[in-house]
């Protein structure tokens, strides 16, 4: 039953979305037009508010009336944290039920922001569902009140902090333990101030994706140098997240490459240790400078520095994002 209304409700969704979709994004381009009116025939229309629908997917509760943040949160590993094939291959397809909460949360809001959040134990192929930050028990939380609109949103402070992000990035990963000794944090940025970034192309905060995947994205993580000093390549480094560098999620690596003429290229490599690792931790801490040296021959030839992102362990150095280029100028 609740998975029939799932689906006529999605297929209603995309019905609107078509009708949206000629006034490019603009909320109020719905007004006057109820998420009951596109029910399908012969199905019992959904007469519930946009804030109880967490049962259905995030396009047919939110989508039909915020497209272009739909678009975006889609492209999300939000989104894709129940599907996603690193997590599903981590937990056993889920097997593991501790791994459940955070990969398909209930409202956090509801739930409290300084504990886990509680398992939502249907429409999980949602992952972190626009409720699962949004939902409050009669409305959605924003930045301000809207009392006429159809989702009622609710000025809403708790939801404009960094702690509303803590129930899912603090207990396990401890996303926080990093960012409470961060330059970011003491000069009052929050997390969403660096993730969810002016959206590019209409008024509001993008919902991704902001984060590994996106090599634009990644590139605001470093400043960066590289000089000849006395013989060596010096390459300075410098962490502007607000956390450690390659950040939280352990498939990403970051790589400097230095090539010198025809020989083998060096590499220094920062990543997470799996679990069962005994290496070391050398990702680059919170507010972290490093210098690396690489001693060069007076008269070696065609140098250069690569800084790579790799989002996946495995990929080939041509695949990796270039996140930075050197060479020195010529004499
Ligand atoms: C039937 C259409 C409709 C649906 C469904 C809907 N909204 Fe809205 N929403 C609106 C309109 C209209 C506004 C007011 C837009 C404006 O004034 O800029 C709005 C405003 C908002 C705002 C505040 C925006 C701001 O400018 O501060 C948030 C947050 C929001 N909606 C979230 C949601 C979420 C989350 C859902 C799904 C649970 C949802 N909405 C479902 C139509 C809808
Ligand atoms: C408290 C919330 C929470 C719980 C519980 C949780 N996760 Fe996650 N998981 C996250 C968050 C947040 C991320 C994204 C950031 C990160 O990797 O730290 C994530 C990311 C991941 C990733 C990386 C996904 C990618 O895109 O590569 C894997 C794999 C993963 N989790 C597996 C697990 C496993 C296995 C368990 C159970 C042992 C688990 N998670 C339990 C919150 C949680
Ligand atoms: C990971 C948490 C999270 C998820 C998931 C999420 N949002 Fe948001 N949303 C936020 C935050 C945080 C803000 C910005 C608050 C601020 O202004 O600082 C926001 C802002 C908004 C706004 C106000 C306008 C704007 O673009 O800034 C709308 C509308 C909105 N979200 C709708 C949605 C919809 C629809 C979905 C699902 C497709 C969704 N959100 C998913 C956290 C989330
Ligand atoms: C309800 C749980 C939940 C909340 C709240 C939440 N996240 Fe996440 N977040 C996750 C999970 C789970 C993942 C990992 C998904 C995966 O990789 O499978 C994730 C992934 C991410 C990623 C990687 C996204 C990408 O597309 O590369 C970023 C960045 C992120 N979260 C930032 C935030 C920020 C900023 C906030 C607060 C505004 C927030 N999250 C709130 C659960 C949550
Ligand atoms: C000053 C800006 C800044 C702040 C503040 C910040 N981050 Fe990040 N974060 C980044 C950048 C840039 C990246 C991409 C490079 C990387 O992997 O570290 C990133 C990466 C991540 C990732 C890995 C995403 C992926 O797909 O690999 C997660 C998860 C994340 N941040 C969560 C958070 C959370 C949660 C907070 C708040 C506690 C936070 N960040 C605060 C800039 C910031």
């Amino acid at each position: 039953m609740a998975r029939a209304r799932a689906l006529s409700a999605a297929a209603g969704a995309l019905a609107l979305a078509a009708l949206v979709t000629c006034h490019e994004g603009a909320a109020d381009s719905t007004a006057g037009v109820a998420p009951t009116d596109v029910a399908q025939a012969g199905d019992a229309p959904d007469t519930r508010p946009p804030w109880q629908r967490i049962d259905v997917p995030s396009l047919a509760a939110c989508g039909i009336c915020h497209l272009a943040v739909h678009d975006e949160w889609e492209a999300s590993l939000h989104h894709r944290a129940w599907t996603n094939r690193n997590v599903r291959d981590e937990t056993g397809d889920f097997a593991q039920a501790g791994c459940r909460p955070c990969h398909s949360p209930m409202p956090v809001l509801a739930t409290g922001l300084d504990h886990a959040p509680k398992f939502r134990d249907f429409n999980q192929p949602d992952g972190v569902h626009c409720l699962s930050c949004h939902g409050l028990a009669d409305g959605v939380a924003a930045a301000r009140d809207l009392p006429d609109a159809p989702c009622r949103p609710k000025y809403t402070p708790a939801f404009l902090t960094a702690q509303s992000c803590w129930p899912c990035h603090e207990p396990t990963h401890h996303a926080f333990q990093e960012y409470d000794r961060s330059d970011a944090k003491a000069l009052g940025l929050r997390c969403a101030d660096c993730h969810m970034p002016p959206a590019a192309d209409r008024p509001g905060r993008s919902h991704g994706p902001n984060g590994g995947l996106n090599p634009d994205f990644v590139k605001r993580a470093l400043a960066w140098s590289c000089a000849l000093e006395g013989g060596d390549v010096v390459v300075t480094l410098r962490n502007r997240t607000g956390h450690r560098f390659p950040g939280e999620i352990p498939s990403r690596i970051f790589q400097v490459r230095v090539d010198v003429g025809g020989e083998e290229p060096r590499y220094v490599t920062f990543r997470k240790p799996g679990k069962t690792e005994t290496r070391a931790d050398d990702r680059l801490d919170v507010n972290e400078t490093k210098t690396l040296r690489f001693p060069v021959a007076a008269d070696a030839k065609d140098v250069r520095v690569t800084l790579l992102f790799k989002p996946f362990p495995l990929l080939p150095d041509e695949a990796a994002f270039r996140i930075g280029e050197w060479s020195p100028p010529a004499k």
